[in-house]
């Protein structure tokens, strides 16, 4: 079982166990006439006629990514406050993520607080609780912030996605660009005086470039969403952290600078 969790593999589709072991190879495939085809053409042709047509399951996307992120941005734009903003994020279906998480991992945190920090997209216990950074590396987050006297009183904490990817797999470019407009809104309604980009996908995103977060992280930055400025931090994510720990010594160089850029403003 917890080879199959690590795996990604947490939902069951049967109550009972199925052992494939002891069931029968099929019968090999007699080949009747109507099967014997020339060229591979007539043998797409013909499939194509005998398959039924695909039914959409609950998992495939509903729209093309284009009118998707038509959508998201109309609805973002449309909200003007943090709870609108929620419930616009609740009421789209434009992004087939949705279709395979739990749950909409919003936010947690103080949204008055100086500091946003936005990491990558939830991953099992985020899905599960509806809150993000709250499994393993979320643990590791808290220690990181409490090292410099922040925690999610005096800290807002999000997620470029909102949604859990399958099996926790690296969002597509597709759906980061379809839920772009949802956390370039939320940066703007929170506000906030610095954010802390958490780990590459997130500070690929936000800055909008395909360099590494080895060589990204440490480095201020100034994020420009419409009318707004915001500094921005890019530093390592508790899960790489995690995997590995001798990286942890540059995440405390990145925190220092962080605490002395909140201590000042
Ligand atoms: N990793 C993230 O980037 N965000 C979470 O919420 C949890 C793990």
């Amino acid at each position: 079982m917890e080879w199959y969790v690590e795996a990604g593999v947490d939902i069951l589709l049967e109550d009972t166990p199925v052992d494939r072991f002891s069931e029968q190879p099929p019968a090999p495939r007699i080949k009747t006439p109507s099967m014997q085809v020339n060229s591979p053409q007539e043998h797409l042709a013909k499939r194509a006629e005998n398959k039924p047509r695909p039914v959409p399951t609950k998992a495939q996307a509903v729209m093309p990514d284009g009118a998707a992120i038509e959508m998201s941005k109309n609805l973002a734009l449309k909200a003007n406050t943090l709870e609108e903003l929620k419930q616009a994020m609740a009421s789209f279906e434009g992004c087939n993520l949705k279709r395979t998480a739990k749950s909409l991992v919003f936010a947690d945190g103080n949204p008055q607080a100086k500091l946003m920090l936005i990491g990558e997209a939830p991953g099992r216990d985020e899905d599960l609780h509806g809150l993000p950074f709250v499994g393993r590396a979320g643990q590791l987050l808290d220690k990181m912030l409490a090292a410099i006297d922040l925690n999610r009183e005096n800290t807002y904490i999000t997620n470029v996605i909102p949604w859990r990817p399958p099996g926790n797999r690296t969002p597509t470019p597709q759906e980061t660009e379809i839920c772009r407009p949802f956390i370039e809104r939320h940066i703007e309604l929170v506000n906030p005086d610095y954010v802390l980009m958490v780990g590459g996908s997130s500070a690929k995103t936000l800055m909008k470039t395909t360099d590494g977060i080895m060589k990204l992280r440490g480095k201020w930055t100034e994020l420009r969403i419409k009318s707004l400025t915001v500094k921005a931090l890019p530093t390592l994510h508790p899960a790489y952290l995690l995997r590995q720990p001798t990286h942890k010594r540059l995440a405390w160089q990145d925190l220092l600078s962080l605490k002395q850029h909140l201590n000042s403003a």
